[in-house]
This record gives C-alpha cells, sequence and structure tokens, in this order.
C-alpha cells in the first residue's frame, strides 16, 4: 500500500522544526514507519540553495528560483516518491509552497513559479503553521537571521502569500502562537484524518 507525503509550512521560527518532530514521533509509536525530510536538502543543489541563502552566493532572482525547484525534483525523484510507493510516511519541513510564497514574495510571477515546479506532486497534506512576523523573529531570538529572514516587510509579504496560497488550494492552517501542545494535538487531528 502507498504510503502518505505531508508537508509542513510557514515561516521561519513558526515551529516547522518542532512539530514535525513531534509527529513522526507520534506517528512511529503508532507503527508507521516515517521518513522526516526538510527543503532545502542535503544534495548538491540544495547545498547551493544554503549558499544563496546565507548570501554567500549572489544569483538573479529568476536563477535563485530555478535552483529551489531543481532541488526539489531530485528530492521528489531520490526521496519522497520511492518512500511513498514504499509505504512510508513523509513529513517534509517546506515544499513545493515556500517557493510560491517566497519567490513570489521577491518579485517572481506566482504562475511562473508553479510552471517551474510542475514535476513536485501536490502533497496528500500540507499544513501551514501560521504565526504573526513579530512572534517568528522573536522565536528566531538569536539565531542568525538569513537573507530572506533581515527584511520584516518581505516576513510579511511571504505570511500574506502563504495565507493566500493556503485559501486558494485548500491547505490547513494552523495556528501555531498557542502553546505547542495545543498545536501539535491539532496537526496530529488533520494527520489522523488522512490516514
Ligand atoms: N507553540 C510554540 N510556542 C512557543 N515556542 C515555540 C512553539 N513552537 C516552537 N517554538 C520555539 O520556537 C523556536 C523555533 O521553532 P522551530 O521549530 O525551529 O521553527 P522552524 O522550524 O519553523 O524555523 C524554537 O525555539 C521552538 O522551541
Ligand atoms: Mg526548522
Amino acid at each position: 500500500m502507498k504510503g502518505k507525503a505531508i508537508s509542513i509550512e510557514g515561516l521561519d521560527g513558526c515551529g516547522k522544526s518542532t512539530h514535525a518532530k513531534l509527529l513522526a514521533r507520534w506517528l512511529r509509536a503508532s507503527g508507521h514507519r516515517v521518513v522526516l525530510t526538510d527543503e532545502p536538502t542535503n544534495g548538491v543543489f540544495g547545498e547551493l540553495v544554503k549558499k544563496v541563502l546565507k548570501g554567500e552566493l549572489k544569483l538573479p532572482i529568476t536563477a535563485e528560483a530555478l535552483l529551489f525547484a531543481v532541488d526539489r525534483v531530485q528530492h521528489v525523484k531520490n526521496l519522497i516518491t520511492p518512500s511513498v510507493n514504499a509505504g512510508k510516511i513523509v513529513v517534509s519541513e517546506r515544499y513545493v509552497y515556500s517557493s510560491l510564497a517566497y519567490q513570489s514574495a521577491r518579485g517572481l510571477s506566482v504562475s511562473w513559479v508553479r510552471k517551474i515546479n510542475k514535476y513536485a506532486p501536490k502533497p496528500d497534506l500540507t499544513i501551514l503553521i501560521d504565526v504573526p512576523t513579530r512572534v517568528s523573529l522573536a522565536r528566531i531570538g538569536s539565531r542568525k537571521l538569513d537573507e530572506f529572514e533581515k527584511d520584516l516587510k518581505l516576513q510579511e509579504r511571504v505570511r500574506r502569500n502563504y495565507l493566500h496560497i493556503a485559501r486558494q488550494e485548500g491547505l490547513k492552517i494552523v495556528n501555531g502562537s498557542r502553546p505547542r501542545g495545543e498545536v501539535q494535538a491539532e496537526i496530529r487531528e488533520l494527520v489522523g484524518a488522512i490516514l
């Protein structure tokens, strides 16, 4: 039997890593085989994306968007699809919706970003952990901000884009400002409903 692909989206500091780990632990305890993964990946293209995020590699924003898309194609072909086909539950921290929200906030057209990501299959479930930008930035605290995080206005545009895409595409929006136990309980309910 096929497994499931779940993606977790939201601003840095919204709680993606925290909740992906708690979700994986819960799923494993209920006997599922789980692959916990994230984007950008640790592959060759993912490492290039990380350099862009750190400001070590300067590229035109179109080239950046293409690089994210190439990294994702590799992620899908090498890990996500084979794992789902083997019956596993893949939980990915960030996926195609990150590109739609961030790259369009940086001035690219959403339709073009969608086009270059057409090889990324839609996950069975995508959860957007939504928090106001002041909450996400406060949680990041002293963690070094990358190029994309520096600009509060950009963060606000990303959040608006995420909410817009979520409504358009039926992603599940979870209010991430609440205590983590409450947030995780809602996430488990959403995941439980697709298993
Ligand atoms: N619901 C929550 N309430 C308070 N703090 C949280 C909550 N969820 C996560 N955090 C804290 O916020 C910080 C960022 O969380 P993290 O899971 O790393 O976010 P992300 O992966 O989205 O960047 C961490 O220090 C984490 O412990
Ligand atoms: Mg994280």
